[in-house]
């Protein structure tokens, strides 16, 4: 798997990791769910983004028990506070919780999963108290503007911001415009969620062209659809998958690049358009 230095870090991470929101949680699904995970593993896809949100902590929960007989520094663990249990003694206690459920002593990444009610200062000065104790190694937000990022980086005392995680797909776009460029400037990473975009690509004429140039590289239209996402240094994804056969075709996302002449392409059937908002689930 292709690896790329992530923002500040220091470490290089895969370009395509695994996300584990709606993941199977029971019977023959959920025993699948844990081959597509481990199969990911194994492909070198061990950024593995989860949340307590997610199944309730149920996600947690399934990522240890997935990845309980591989080692612990092979992988990279992402998780996310809920904006309601964030603010101080909240993100800690969320954070313990978290790690409990992840059985591990540390995440490699803790982020803010969306703008919160509490004040900012407080979970930065939570995040930045897990960074000092062990607890995770790095931090960032998940679904912030430019405006609010930068009061997040305003409230960090000792610590950066080093990624963003967003919306971003095709027909979702808006990120191009403002976010991207200022993330790119500060060294913040994006990580790209929901890649697919929910959407169906076959079929149409967008999808023609998607088709189009898979062909040419002889990879598949999810391929092309995930190399296009992280066609840009700042740019990572999580794509999701629960099926095994699903992983082993995400991975072969990487490793090749689309030409400007592909990309011209995309961009005619696929134009950005930007409200002034960022777009989120
Ligand atoms: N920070 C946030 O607010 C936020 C919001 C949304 C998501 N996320 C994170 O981002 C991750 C990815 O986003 P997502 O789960 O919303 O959407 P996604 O990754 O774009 O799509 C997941 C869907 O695509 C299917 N799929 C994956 N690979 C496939 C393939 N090669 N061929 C056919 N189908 C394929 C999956 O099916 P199977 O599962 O059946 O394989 C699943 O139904 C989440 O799991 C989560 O970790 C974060």
């Amino acid at each position: 798997m292709e690896l790329r230095l992530f923002a500040s870090t220091g470490v290089d991470l895969p370009i395509v990791g695994q996300g584990t929101w709606n993941v199977p949680e029971h019977g023959a699904e959920l025993s699948e769910a844990k081959r597509a995970l481990q199969r990911g593993i194994e492909l070198g896809m061990v950024h593995i983004d989860t949340a307590e949100m997610y199944g309730s902590g149920r996600a947690e929960e399934i990522v240890a028990e997935a990845t309980a007989g591989v080692s612990r520094d092979g992988l990279f663990l992402t998780s996310k506070v809920l904006p309601s249990n964030a603010g101080y003694e909240g993100t800690l206690r969320a954070c313990e919780r978290t790690l409990n459920r992840l059985r591990t002593s540390y995440l490699d990444l803790y982020l803010l999963h969306w703008p919160s009610a509490h004040p900012i200062e407080e979970t930065m000065r939570a995040f930045e108290k897990l960074v000092a104790d062990g607890k995770t190694r790095f931090i960032g937000v998940s679904n912030f503007d430019v405006r609010e990022l930068q009061a997040a980086q305003a409230a960090l005392r000792t610590e950066r911001l080093v990624c963003n995680q967003v919306l971003y797909h095709l027909r979702e776009r808006g990120i191009e415009a403002e976010l991207l460029p200022y993330s790119r400037a500060q060294n913040v990473a994006i990580v790209a969620y929901t890649p697919f975009g929910r959407g169906r690509f076959a079929g149409s004429e967008r999808g023609g062209i998607l088709a189009k140039v898979a062909a040419k590289h002889e990879k598949t239209m999810r391929q092309v659809i995930l190399n296009w996402i992280v066609r840009d240094a700042a740019v990572f994804t999580i794509p999701k998958a629960s099926k095994v056969r699903h992983v082993e075709e995400n991975a072969g996302a990487a490793g090749w690049s689309l030409d400007a002449e592909d990309v011209a392409a995309i961009d005619r059937a696929f134009p950005m358009h930007y409200d002034g908002t960022l777009a989120t689930l």
